[in-house]
């Protein structure tokens, strides 16, 4: 990374040398995820990432939204009466009709699924975006992050691979993060091994996406996180919810951690300096 491009947030953030807190859907643990108020939360909890998905719509807009059906986390059940209300099946002003607050509670009711790029907005005023590619096309996403000037201001991760690599061809530049153990490698096929651990073969094959960072379940150990810092490659875990997966984690040297809870993670990295400060006296 040289000089020039370091003012912008994505390779500053990957060059920091302390374990960054990422939220994970925002702050999942006290706001409906994926949401405006999550995302709000979040900034103000200090995170130094707020972590989204998206996904298309029937008309081509890019989504805040996890599932591939919008039942779980908006009204479109009661409100449709169908079955299955798959995101891609409804346009983008039908989804943003709908209630995406009240299942979590009611001081939440009225809460609107987010279009991605008025997320963005929002979270880069103060945080950085680490974007989830759930579905969609590279190209209609380098647009966007073309368009608002948002290159490397945000960082983009995804399961798929071969959408990695197709989005490392058309914008090089991006940092881009490849969550594992993926379903899909870039070369399009699906992976023969099951091991879920991060160990080299998984390394050898995230680099031909050309990620930074490999964002992975919590099966790292010292020495795959090792082999990835000999590579270049951050590692980040998801999704961290207790202390002591925390401290597991930060004692074998994991480079960030997504969390639905923000203020714990704060803590207990805070504690662990606590400690380490009585240590050196
Ligand atoms: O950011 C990692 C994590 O979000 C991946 O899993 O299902 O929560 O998108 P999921
Ligand atoms: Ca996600």
């Amino acid at each position: 990374m040289t000089g020039s491009e370091m003012h912008l947030p994505a390779p500053r953030l990957l060059a920091s040398k302390r374990p960054l807190v990422i939220g994970h859907r925002g702050y999942a643990q006290f706001a409906p995820e994926n949401t405006f108020p999550s995302f709000e939360m979040a900034v103000a909890a200090g995170a130094d990432l707020i972590e989204l998905d998206y996904r298309q719509s029937r008309d081509g807009v890019l989504m805040v939204v996890h599932d591939p059906e919008l039942n779980r986390t908006t009204d479109a059940r009661r409100r449709w009466r169908h079955r299955h209300n798959r995101v891609e099946s409804r346009t983008a002003l039908e989804i943003q009709m709908l209630d995406a607050g009240s299942w979590f509670g009611h001081e939440f009711a009225g809460t609107r699924v987010p279009v991605l790029a008025e997320a963005l907005e929002v979270i880069q005023r103060n945080s950085v975006a680490l974007v989830e590619r759930k579905a969609g096309d590279a190209l209609d996403l380098v647009k966007l992050l073309r368009g608002k000037h948002l290159i490397n201001r945000v960082i983009v991760q995804s399961f798929d691979w071969a959408f990695l690599r197709a989005l490392h061809e058309l914008a090089p530049e991006q940092i881009i993060g490849a969550l594992g153990p993926p379903k899909v490698l870039c070369s399009g096929r699906k992976p023969a091994a099951i091991f879920r651990r991060l160990n080299g073969p998984w390394l050898r094959e995230l680099q031909k996406t050309g990620a930074k960072i490999a964002v992975w379940n919590q099966q790292v150990s010292r020495r795959g996180i090792q082999l990835a810092h000999q590579r270049g490659i951050k590692v980040w875990v998801y999704t961290v919810n207790t202390q002591r997966r925390a401290n597991r984690l930060l004692n074998v040297g994991v480079d960030g951690m997504i969390t639905d809870n923000i203020s714990l993670i704060w803590r207990t990295i805070a504690l662990r300096a606590g400690k380490n400060g009585r240590a050196a006296q």
